[in-house]
């Protein structure tokens, strides 16, 4: 029988596979003389954005009260969780910046060097995302699959999970796999 959880499993699934196409990014941009194009690393910003900041936004919404309850009802229980979020928001925002600042620069030296410090932020990015999801799957999910039904699940998704669907992998960023 299906988990209760398993439609937020499969939103991570498609999450990730974007996270693997964007670990192929930092490689190349990790090359000398990589020939990343600022409209990849434009589409990969637009993608954090736009389909994984809003799920975030859904979870600190709607599950992560859920996961709470059954953890005691502090707030304590889904605080570090919420703390990730804010750090990876934080991230977003630097790698949005960062991306920016590339596209105003004339010399070439001075681009490669800002293309090298992007990777430093876009690998550290993915690593919190590949952690984040390992303890929400390992500890929340598993805690609600015991814990509450299918329809407590899809209740709390009406109000945003599945609602509309992520936006399609940018172009730009799926060329880099
Ligand atoms: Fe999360
Ligand atoms: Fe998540």
């Amino acid at each position: 029988m299906a988990r209760p959880t398993e439609p937020i499993r499969a939103e991570h699934a498609g999450l990730v596979q974007m996270i693997e196409t964007l670990e192929d990014l930092v490689d190349s941009l990790s090359q000398v003389r990589n020939g990343v194009q600022n409209h990849e690393l434009v589409g990969a910003h637009h993608w954090f954005v736009t389909a994984l900041l809003p799920h975030a936004e859904v979870e600190e919404a709607h599950l992560y009260p859920l996961v709470d309850e059954l953890m005691g009802g502090t707030g304590l229980a889904t605080a570090t969780m919420t703390a990730d979020h804010a750090a990876i928001r934080a991230k977003v925002d630097a790698l949005g910046e960062a991306v920016e600042k590339l596209a105003a620069t004339e010399s070439w030296h001075e681009a490669e060097k800002r293309r090298r410090r992007i990777a430093i932020t876009l690998a550290q990015l993915l690593a919190i995302l590949r952690l984040h999801f390992e303890k929400e799957e390992l500890v929340y999910l598993n805690l609600l699959d015991e814990n509450v039904t299918r329809e407590r699940i899809e209740a709390a998704l009406a109000h945003g999970h599945g609602r509309d669907e992520p936006d399609e992998a940018p172009e730009s960023a799926a060329a880099a796999s």
